[in-house]
């Protein structure tokens, strides 16, 4: 079976960061978690770095656990996570994408953070980068890619406004590897 199709989702700032230092992203809009529901409900799964799921399931409106999906992938390397179906809990970006694979999806939803983008994109693993550009700049805060030395050369597929002023950004990833 061929891997999946793995595309990552991502809000930002006009200047790249995904959320403050003390990991709130009250500058994002609302916008961006209709359009996370959205693609959840096309590909019925989702991909999550073990710190995202631990601050995003703290908020009362944005949490993981109201999000409709069939499978809900936490990587983190901590075998004592304690999460139960349609949680799985894997300790590897490959090990994801294996545990999509089996379970039948060809298609992937990878939600952030900076460290988990960063590893899947430096093995290769990402086939699509689709970003929501917010009208505002902060001036502190958590990169889309955390700090590490890494190019990931991009074909630009697509660019939609909305009329609140988010650009999406629709990108292929030229470094995808199918090994
Ligand atoms: N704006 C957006 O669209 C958006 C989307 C998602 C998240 N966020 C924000 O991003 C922030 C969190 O990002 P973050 O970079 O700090 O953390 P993260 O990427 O969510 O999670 C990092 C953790 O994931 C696990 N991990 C990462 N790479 C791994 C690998 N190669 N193998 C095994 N485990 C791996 C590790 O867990 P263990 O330490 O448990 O081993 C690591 O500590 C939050 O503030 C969240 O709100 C923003």
């Amino acid at each position: 079976m061929t891997s999946p199709y793995i595309t990552i989702f991502m809000a930002m700032s006009l200047n790249g960061l995904i959320a403050r230092e003390d990991g709130r992203e009250d500058f994002l809009s609302h916008d961006n978690w209709l359009t996370f529901c959205n693609l959840v409900s096309q590909k019925r799964n989702f991909i999550a770095g073990r710190k995202s799921y631990e601050i995003v399931n703290q908020w009362p409106e944005y949490n993981f656990n109201t999000v409709d999906a069939d499978l809900k992938i936490v990587v983190s390397q901590k075998k004592t996570l304690n999460l139960t179906a349609p949680y799985r809990l894997v300790g590897s970006p490959r090990e994801a994408i294996k545990v999509l694979s089996d379970a039948g999806f060809g298609e992937g939803l990878l939600v952030g953070g900076s460290e988990l983008n960063t590893a899947f994109l430096r093995e290769g693993l990402v086939d699509e980068i689709r970003i929501n550009v917010e009208p505002v700049m902060i001036a502190n805060g958590l990169p889309f890619l955390s700090a590490c030395n890494l190019d990931v050369p991009l074909q630009l597929e697509e660019v939609i406004k909305n009329d609140r002023g988010i650009v999406t950004l629709r990108y292929r990833c030229l470094n995808r590897s199918r090994q």
